[in-house]
């Protein structure tokens, strides 16, 4: 298969250009990217001589970059990863790019898709866009939509332009919900790539309102492998929620990042909760599991070991990010927190 990755400088598309590169021999991947804060060409070094991947600066807001991509190649499938994917920066620095780049740039790919007869789009959002949970239960695909802070609601947008594509225009389409990953070559400002460094660093931990929060974590591995099952397995129309079976509150993740770096709980500091943050998330896999017989591989805890690993091998990749441009855009997020709450310090 000839595969567009969109945002494959980012955490999950670069993890996902690599699963496809070992597990699909003849695939070839082109992979574009803006490159935007979060996007990263060192994530993609080792396979920059790979024949079977091509890299291209451009923007998914573009329908000239888009169009040109279209025009010059014939692809059996396009995987839109490339997103604003940063809850906190959707509250506090605005919802602009967002609405640009979740919603616009996904009608731009469905518009392209669609015009030059692609046989699958695969749209890969999130289990954000169902809102939050009460204290039991779990995400199904029947759940309603109810997205609560603006990354969720353009993620949500996006799905809906979708949905609306496949059922009104016949485009085949699929949609993955996935829960909070985490592996190598994860942005800095997520919690656990955030706690690790900052822990190495002995900076303090800042853990938002009582650290109670539960997210469903799943490595990002195994977020790969559901998406490429549902890309050869799911049926069009179809939405498929990927979730890593490991339902636990935020604080307790914290605490195994530090047990495992072997530092001092006295790091962990609760500071001033995120506006809007929804308490529970979960997920039920069980049509991914029954239809697609796709399943979580990993365990949680060797996966987390395996995470701290990488991030202890590789500081260089994390340091270069946490200074210069990016900490200045960290302290104006973060301004409203209390002095010396906050989570990066240059
Ligand atoms: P990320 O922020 O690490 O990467 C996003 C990538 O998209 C970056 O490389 C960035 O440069 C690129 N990009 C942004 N705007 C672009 C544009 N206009 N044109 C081209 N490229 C652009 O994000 P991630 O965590 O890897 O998430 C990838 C996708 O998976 C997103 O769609 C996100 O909503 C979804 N998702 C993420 C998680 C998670 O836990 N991280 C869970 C479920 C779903
Ligand atoms: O659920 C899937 C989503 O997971 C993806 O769609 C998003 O792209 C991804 O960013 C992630 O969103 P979250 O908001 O859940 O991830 P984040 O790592 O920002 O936060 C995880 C939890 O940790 C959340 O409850 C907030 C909390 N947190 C986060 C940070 C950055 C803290 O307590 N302290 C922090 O400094």
């Amino acid at each position: 298969m000839k595969l567009l990755v969109t945002g494959g400088a980012g955490f999950i598309g670069s993890n996902f250009v690599h699963y496809i590169l070992k597990t699909h021999p003849t695939d070839e991947i082109v992979n574009i990217d803006a490159l935007t804060y979060a996007g990263n060409l060192e994530n993609l070094t080792d396979i920059r001589d790979n024949s079977r991947h091509v890299f291209v600066h451009g923007d998914i807001t573009s329908t000239r970059d888009v169009n040109r991509l279209f025009r010059e190649h014939r692809f059996d499938a396009v995987l839109n990863f490339a997103a604003e994917s940063h809850v906190d920066r959707s509250l506090h620095m605005g919802p602009r790019e967002f609405i640009k780049t979740n919603i616009m740039g996904t009608q731009i790919l469905l518009d392209a898709a669609r015009k030059h007869k692609v046989p699958r789009f695969l749209q890969v959002s999130t289990d954000e866009v169902y809102g939050s949970l009460g204290p039991t239960g779990a995400f199904t695909e029947e759940t309603p939509i109810q997205p609560n802070n603006p990354y969720s609601a353009t993620k949500a947008g996006a799905d809906f332009m979708v949905r609306a594509a496949q059922h009104s225009h016949g485009l085949d389409a699929v949609i993955t919900r996935c829960s909070n990953n985490f592996g190598p070559y994860q942005f800095p400002e997520k919690l656990i790539p955030l706690m690790i460094s900052n822990a190495l660093a002995d900076k303090p931990l800042p853990v938002y309102g009582d650290g109670l929060h539960v997210r469903d974590w799943i490595y990002v591995m195994d977020h790969c492998s559901g998406i490429d099952t549902v890309l050869r397995k799911g049926k069009s129309g179809e939405v498929y929620n990927l979730g890593g079976n490991y339902d636990v509150p935020n604080i307790e993740i914290v605490k195994g990042i530090l047990k495992i770096l072997g530092k001092p709980k006295s790091l962990i500091s609760y500071v001033k909760d995120r506006p809007g943050h929804d308490r529970r998330y979960a997920m039920d896999n069980t049509r991914a599991k029954t239809e697609l017989g796709w399943e979580p591989a990993h365990r949680f805890e060797d996966a987390l070991k395996e995470t701290v690993n990488w991030y202890v091998a590789n500081k260089t990749w994390w340091d270069r990010i946490r200074s210069g441009e990016y900490l200045k855009a960290y302290d104006k997020m973060y301004g409203w927190r209390e002095k010396g709450d906050k989570g990066v310090q240059g």
